[in-house]
């Protein structure tokens, strides 16, 4: 299965940065192909800018998120209609910034998720424990929670993507180690097979403090097909080491 390196902006870039990192991508990956598939997940008004630099290029324009409902009264809110109509082929839901500032749900995820289906693109579904959690040893069910009421009937390897971020790693430069990384991918891929034995071939990408340091050796753990990178996704040098490291 081909790895998916993934990156998450979040709410970085202005226009002419978000139009340089990722003109920046685009010169490295005309040399070379690094063996992944790429995604860049810019701000919502960013959108559109990047979407025109990268157009027919391998580089893959996602989201961040989108509303759960189709269309309608939801001042400020963004469609996942509206993001395929801008050129996305993938959106973000339930990432953990999302589900702490927003409060959202299991519920509410895979609505998104599902919304995200209707309208051709790709859910990239996000999981993972609080530190909380892990010192109480729940992490493996938190992640069962969160796995089985995220992922929506509907998924499909080409549909769904299914990223492990723990939460106490986001952003803090504290990673898992490979042993606890390898122990809840290989437990995700046994409840995506239990699930859905006839298409389980899901992309899991590992995602919380990724860097060109540590990602060959994460990257090289079965069942970690690919990355979700935010910190590092914003300079053209690390997020290509990381593609590179596949
Ligand atoms: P980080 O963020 O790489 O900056 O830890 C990852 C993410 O939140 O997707």
């Amino acid at each position: 299965m081909r790895p998916l390196i993934a990156g998450n902006w979040k709410m970085n870039t202005l226009r002419s940065e978000a139009t340089a990192l990722v003109a920046g991508l685009m010169e490295q990956r005309a040399e070379r192909d690094p063996g992944c598939d790429m995604l860049v997940c810019p701000p919502f008004v960013t959108l559109r800018p990047v979407a025109e630099v990268i157009e027919g290029s391998p580089i893959a324009l996602g989201a961040q998120d989108c509303h759960a409902e189709g269309s309608g009264a939801h001042t400020g809110d963004i469609s996942a209609a509206m993001l395929a109509d801008a050129g996305c082929k993938c959106v973000i839901v339930g990432h953990s910034e999302r589900r702490a500032d927003h409060r959202e749900s299991d519920s509410l995820v895979v609505s998104k998720a599902i919304v995200a289906h209707e309208n051709d693109l790709t859910a990239v579904i996000c999981v993972g424990e609080t530190l909380a959690q892990r010192e109480s040893e729940e992490t493996l069910s938190i992640v069962e929670t969160q796995v089985s009421q995220s992922v929506p009937d509907g998924a499909t390897a080409e549909n769904t993507v299914v990223a492990y971020e723990p939460v106490w790693a986001i952003g803090t430069g504290l990673t898992p180690t490979i042993d606890q990384i390898s122990e809840v991918h290989d437990y995700m891929r046994a409840l995506l097979v239990a699930r859905f034995p006839d298409r389980a071939e899901f992309r899991l990408l590992y995602g919380g403090s990724m860097n060109p340091g540590n990602a060959r050796e994460i990257l090289a753990v079965d069942n970690v097909n690919g990355g979700l990178v935010g910190g590092a996704s914003l300079k053209v040098e690390d997020f290509w080491a990381i593609c590179t490291s596949v």
